[in-house]
């Protein structure tokens, strides 16, 4: 792939043809308009943009496109900005424009016989989620960010999240798909078959591809029956070894009613409980580590409460779960989930963390969490490692959180040791750097090295055949061709 070349861009022209086919409410130029457009929600990376540009339909973000890549100016998609690696923001040349896709936020239909949901790449999780729940039905992906995170950026990015376990990623329920190529051509994939064979399958493509393929604008989602009976469970454990083995004991009985199995340490959660207004632990004692289990049917006659019941008092006396509670209300439901939910926001407020979203066959769990905590501990005395996530599909998120007597910045200026300390124990264990949020410009440095021969080699001529001129969210995926870590 060759780097854009730095061409003469002549900015007012650009800005009033862009104002012309978008209208003035789609162009922002002001400093104070667009800044919070240019830093991510980890505060990690402050980028510069010439302009963000807020297209309303298809037609007028295409039109848009072909206006950029006709000046040479690259372009950064940006949906709610809630990436974990900077992978909606600019760099900071000030010669990049990001193109927030918020005002295409129509949900255009909801089919109940096939099940599905057509949604324009604007439209927030959460509400897309909604009307589903309105209609009867449910979309099934649920991340801790989604009030905020968008369909089009959920989709570019494969999303996972708590239902994966069940339901798959993003990828898995997808059907169709349209999308703004790099040069503008509007890709019309938009079909809502569940058999099509007929070629490459190539909305996958798009699909996780971070924005450097193109702008997802469209997509027809595969939807679930509602669920009619749900049961959640805060079990507490005394370690991994003891979540894994209740996980399987719900999965050897009935592996499909498992919703979500959730693993948290004991440090994290008691730092939910410390810094999250209105979270309390329901238990009497704090633990080494916690599950929260959600099981659910569409079925109404299925007694999943008697079904809970039985496989937690079995676990009980099998010693793997010292206490649990399981929610009688959707109030206590909530309640529940917010001490899980909350595990990003109590690591941001409690300083500076280092993130590691990796993931490991399942019944490696238990070996990474012991190796990666002994092994950073030993690397930074008073570290204080907070791991947590979806236990059920391998995907942990080994959270690091900065000592008490550090500073941030001396934790941070760690950041790599850390990450290194932790891929090396990954890498044995058969492992990816990268579970569900991505590469963004945070790690590529690591793609050379975990992806490197002709699965990055192909990567890369995929999308030099898409975008030769690398305009579609440079820097995001691939290292340079001398990859160095990035300072983050
Ligand atoms: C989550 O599952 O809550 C996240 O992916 C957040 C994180 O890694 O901090
Ligand atoms: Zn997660």
């Amino acid at each position: 792939m060759t780097a854009a070349a730095p061409a003469p861009v002549d900015h007012t022209r650009l800005l009033e043809q862009l104002a012309d086919v978008l209208g003035p409410a789609g162009v922002l130029t002001a400093a104070d308009d667009i800044d919070p457009f240019c830093t991510d929600w980890r505060n990690l990376y402050h980028g510069r943009a010439l302009a963000v540009l807020r297209p309303a339909d298809t037609d007028a973000l295409s039109a848009a496109v072909r206006l950029c890549v006709a000046h040479g100016v690259p372009m950064v998609p940006q949906g709610g900005n809630t990436s974990m690696v900077g992978g909606a923001t600019p760099d900071d040349s000030g010669r990049e424009i990001v193109i927030c896709m918020s005002r295409m936020n129509h949900i255009r239909g909801i089919d109940p016989h096939e099940m599905t949901m057509e949604v324009e790449a604007g439209v927030p999780l959460k509400v897309a989620q909604d009307a589903a729940r309105d209609a009867g039905m449910m979309l099934p992906l649920s991340i801790s960010s989604e009030g905020s995170a968008q369909m089009g950026g959920v989709l570019a990015t494969n999303a996972g999240g708590n239902n994966t376990v069940r339901y798959g990623n993003a990828r898995e329920l997808v059907l169709g798909l349209e999308a703004v190529l790099p040069d503008g051509e509007v890709f019309h994939g938009l079909r809502r078959l569940r058999k099509d064979n007929t070629g490459y399958a190539l909305r996958q493509l798009f699909v996780g591809s971070e924005g450097t393929l193109g702008f997802i604008t469209r997509a027809i989602i595969q939807l679930q029956p509602a669920p009619k009976e749900v049961e959640v469970a805060l079990c507490a454990v005394g370690d991994a070894q003891g979540a894994l083995a209740l996980f399987s004991a719900f999965r050897a009985l009935d592996p499909a009613l498992i919703q979500a199995f959730e693993y948290m340490s004991g440090t994290g959660m008691a730092l939910v409980n410390e810094l999250i207004p209105g979270a309390a632990l329901p238990l009497e004692q704090p633990a080494p580590a916690y599950v929260l289990v959600e099981l659910a049917t569409p079925r109404p006659d299925a007694n999943l409460r008697e079904f809970m019941e039985g496989v937690l008092a079995d676990a009980m006396e099998n010693g793997i779960v010292t206490d649990a509670v399981m929610a009688e209300s959707e109030g206590q439901r909530t309640n529940l989930w917010k001490l899980r939910e909350e595990h990003a926001e109590a690591q941001k407020r409690a300083g500076a963390s280092v993130k590691n979203d990796v993931s490991v066959p399942v019944s490696r769990v238990p070996e990474l969490i012991a190796r990666a905590t002994r092994a950073c501990e030993e690397l930074i005395p008073g570290i204080r490692p907070a791991p947590f996530g979806h236990l059920g599909d391998g995907n942990i998120h080994f959270n690091l959180v900065q000592p008490t007597d550090m500073s941030g910045d001396a934790f941070l200026a760690r950041a790599h040791d850390i990450m290194d300390t932790v891929a090396d124990i990954v890498r044995d264990l058969d492992g990816s750097f990268s579970a569900e949020h991505g590469v963004g410009q945070l790690k590529p440095y690591m793609m050379a090295e975990w992806r490197g021969g002709a699965e990055l080699a192909t990567m890369r001529r995929i999308k030099a055949a898409l975008d030769p001129r690398n305009l579609m969210n440079p820097g995001k995926i691939f290292p340079p061709a001398t990859s160095a870590p990035a300072s983050a």
